[in-house]
């Protein structure tokens, strides 16, 4: 008989058995999985899948970049500050069958796994370049990863500043901005987070970018050979995944996506001078007269917390600087362009119209009772900008016409992790994340950004069609659109200047082009060895520039010696000649994202040879210098050439590539090689920037068995005039059947050179072989043909 009673237990037990196991993944107990495909409906060209657990959405930016986002329950509107692009195109299909969906545009088939609900990611030729572990999505509580398949000769690299090897294989990483003095070379996190890597195996590659500002988490095989994983404490798993077919495509797309860097002043490329601090106004300018009686060519002098009044943001010390006007005009008149320091944290004084102002107008970010938030640093009891908001942003930005008036054209965002004494600003405190108020566990990574933002579209407007510099510490994925980025406290060592190599290439890869190390080492007194040896391969890093702690030994170029003096002018003469290759590098990465320092995996990809830990540090500088690292107390050094021929820059000899070699690298030599076929446009010594060079360009071309080409690119370097037209840009062209093209050239802006003296290499030799002029006209140059 049907028994009523017994049915009804057994429904209430069934019942209470879904809830407690429901309340169970709530509490966090075991992870949760996205669950099965239940039923998908296609709108304005994306497809909404609903599972048994959650929602995915899918979408194309591009034939090869699609946007994936995934959540609980339902997507809700955030604020948006990595991604500058939101346009989709249709998919070329969608079909389904019962085991999946298959989307396909141009260039990527999508298919989506049903049960368990899964992504896999196929190129044109069938081949798999991403394929999801079969645990798929998973939540534990508010944290969400994604597990993906570990191929057995996958390699990761990527990141952006992160400590560890080229090939990030084995290691996990997080991504938290964190002020760490004096960080350890596999410390983790630091001060900047670029949720973006990119996977490389069997011949194939593709990259992952995590659109995420909470904490994130990657993990490439680090404790585990089953997956590699990346994921957020909260939040949504919002990704894009890029299907280019080389590293250098997954970068221009990447870069595309969160932008890429304005064309900088052209005097923020030459060498910058720092300490904490210099002052008074008398040191600087003795400072600077001295460069320039010693002719060691150098452009920007740095004025850290000192020169302010109490370390009162925009504020200047009187006493220090009684004139910063006058002082900065004098600096000027010698050719130097002054950076000041800029923290975000405003003392809390009573009289101090930043803060009384601040203040008033809600500036500032609360704790939920509406209160300001205050923390201690340099000035003592401090209130924080919310730089997430559109009007503290410009409020930010307004403020620095106390140090544009007097001249200020370099502005340094500093602490702005944000950083103060604890290192632990609470979770609590909240942010306006542009009207979706959140607390700092999400506003945390972008707070850096945000601030360079702030700072970036304050001085752009004040300053009137001048380019500025703006440099920050802290970093998020997109930062590269406002500032350059600085690698913190670093210390006086061997290991960090190698490190800084490496760091810098990944943050190239990452879409960061402008980044450089304090050169020489922050914290400690580097021997005369080292400072010589960085500054040499600071000379050839996108952002160069010497800083040191406030307790540390003096560090002019001339405070080592005669001997340190010599090998620093010649290394700084060199960066000056090779400016105008430098300013057209730095063209190329603001069009392309294709960076300045180049880790050698953007063209030497599947070389095995190039991600091993002893060549992990070499990199290209432009297309065409092989810089090879060495320590400061080595006179040899090991060095890989890939495959194709290269040239000592400093010897001219000729070495066959796809081999080791062990090198001469006595102190005032570092281990430079040009690849064939390299165009370099370089100028006479000059002593900074703006200084007139020699009429002539000597354009130096290398022997090669390849066609290749240079874009030579020319402007006036310090307006913003080139928007309009005001560039000089033409292809130069070499052709190993022998002849050397100078092309067409585009733009309304008159070359500073006259005429370009055509200097070969060839067979450990070179020869002028032509001077012709530099003008409008197309030229063809005859060259000695090439020995195959
Ligand atoms: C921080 C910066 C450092 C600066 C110092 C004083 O430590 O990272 O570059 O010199 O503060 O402002």
């Amino acid at each position: 008989m049907f028994n009523q009673e017994f049915y009804f237990k057994q429904v209430v037990i069934l019942i209470t058995f879904i809830v407690v196991v429901n309340s169970s993944v709530g509490q966090g107990r075991v992870s949760q999985r996205l669950g099965d495909y239940a039923s998908h409906e296609v709108t304005s060209n994306q497809v909404l899948i609903k599972t048994s657990f959650g929602l995915a959405k899918i979408s194309a930016l591009q034939e090869d970049v699609i946007h994936v986002i995934i959540v609980k329950d339902e997507f809700r509107s955030k604020a948006n500050y990595a991604v500058i692009q939101d346009a989709t195109i249709p998919f070329k299909s969608i079909n389904e069958n019962t085991n999946e969906l298959i989307l396909e545009t141009e260039r990527l088939t999508v298919k989506v796994n049903k049960a368990p609900l899964t992504l896999t990611y196929l190129n044109k030729k069938g081949n798999v370049l991403s394929e999801d572990d079969e645990m798929g999505i998973r939540w534990i509580g508010n944290q969400v990863t994604n597990y993906k398949k570990l191929v057995s000769d996958e390699k990761f690299v990527g990141l952006g500043e992160k400590t560890g090897p080229l090939n990030r294989r084995g290691q996990a990483y997080e991504n938290w901005n964190n002020d760490d003095y004096a960080y350890e070379v596999d410390d983790d996190p630091i001060y900047a987070s670029v949720p973006f890597y990119i996977g490389i195996h069997s011949k194939l590659t593709y990259g992952i970018f995590l659109n995420n500002t909470f904490k994130t988490v990657f993990n490439f095989g680090a404790s585990n050979d089953r997956f590699s994983s990346f994921g957020a404490e909260d939040g949504e798993l919002d990704y894009y995944f890029f299907g280019g077919s080389s590293v250098r495509d997954i970068v221009k797309d990447y870069t595309w996506l969160t932008g890429r860097m304005e064309l900088p002043p052209i005097w923020s490329l030459g060498f910058q001078q720092s300490r904490w601090s210099y002052f008074p106004d008398k040191e600087v300018l003795t400072l600077a007269r001295t460069f320039r009686e010693k002719e060691i060519p150098a452009d920007v002098i740095y004025l850290d917390i000192h020169y302010m009044d109490q370390y009162k943001i925009f504020t200047w010390d009187n006493k220090r600087f009684s004139d910063p006007k006058g002082t900065i005009k004098q600096l000027n008149d010698m050719g130097f362009h002054v950076a000041v320091i800029v923290d975000p944290g405003i003392k809390t004084e009573d009289g101090y119209q930043v803060y009384e102002d601040g203040v008033e107008k809600k500036v500032f970010a609360t704790y939920p009772d509406g209160s300001n938030y205050a923390a201690r640093v340099w000035p003592g009891r401090c209130f924080f900008p919310d730089f997430t908001l559109d009007k503290s942003r410009k409020w930010w930005g307004n403020k620095f016409n106390t140090l544009t008036d007097v001249g200020v054209e370099g502005f340094w965002n500093d602490m702005n992790e944000p950083a103060s004494w604890g290192n632990r600003t609470p979770d609590l405190v909240e942010f306006g994340m542009e009207g979706n108020r959140g607390t700092h566990l999400e506003a945390h990574n972008v707070y850096g950004m945000q601030m360079s933002r702030a700072t970036f579209e304050g001085v752009n407007q004040l300053r009137n069609n001048k380019r500025s510099f703006i440099l920050t510490r802290a970093a998020f994925s997109g930062s590269q659109r406002y500032s350059a980025v600085w690698t913190g406290d670093n210390v006086a060592s061997d290991d960090h200047m190698l490190l800084s190599a490496r760091m810098v290439a990944s943050m190239g890869l990452s879409g960061i082009s402008f980044a450089g190390p304090d050169v020489g080492g922050f914290v400690g007194d580097r021997t005369p060895e080292l400072f010589a040896r960085w500054l040499s391969q600071g000379a050839f890093t996108p952002f160069f520039r010497n800083h040191s702690s406030h307790n540390t030994r003096d560090h002019e170029p001339w405070a080592y010696g005669e001997q340190i003096e010599g090998i620093s002018r010649k290394y700084l003469n060199t960066r000056y000649q090779l400016l105008p290759y430098v300013y057209a590098s730095f063209y190329e990465s603001s069009i392309s994202g294709i960076p300045v320092a180049r880790s050698l995996v953007m063209d030497y990809t599947f070389d095995n040879k190039v991600y091993t830990r002893a060549y992990h540090n070499q990199y290209l500088f432009g297309p065409n210098l092989l810089i090879a690292p060495v320590e400061s107390d080595q006179k040899f050094a090991k060095v890989y050439l890939p495959e194709g021929k290269w040239t000592h820059y400093w010897t001219n000899k000729v070495f066959e590539g796809n081999q080791e070699l062990i090198v001469d690298a006595p102190l005032d030599q570092l281990p430079i090689f040009v690849r064939e076929g390299a165009i370099i446009p370089m100028q006479s010594t000059i002593q900074h920037a703006n200084q007139k060079p020699s009429d002539k360009l000597m354009i130096h071309v290398y022997d090669g068995s390849q066609k290749t080409s240079f874009e030579y690119y020319e402007d006036d370097g310090n307006t913003f005039d080139y928007q309009d037209g005001a560039f000089y840009k033409r292809a130069i062209s070499y052709d190993p059947e022998g002849q050397l093209t100078l092309g067409k050239v585009e733009g309304n802006y008159v070359s500073k050179f006259l005429s370009a003296e055509i200097v070969f290499h060839s067979n450990g030799k070179f020869d002028i072989i032509a001077t012709i002029p530099f003008d409008k006209s197309e030229q063809k140059v005859s060259l000695p043909r090439s020995k195959k």
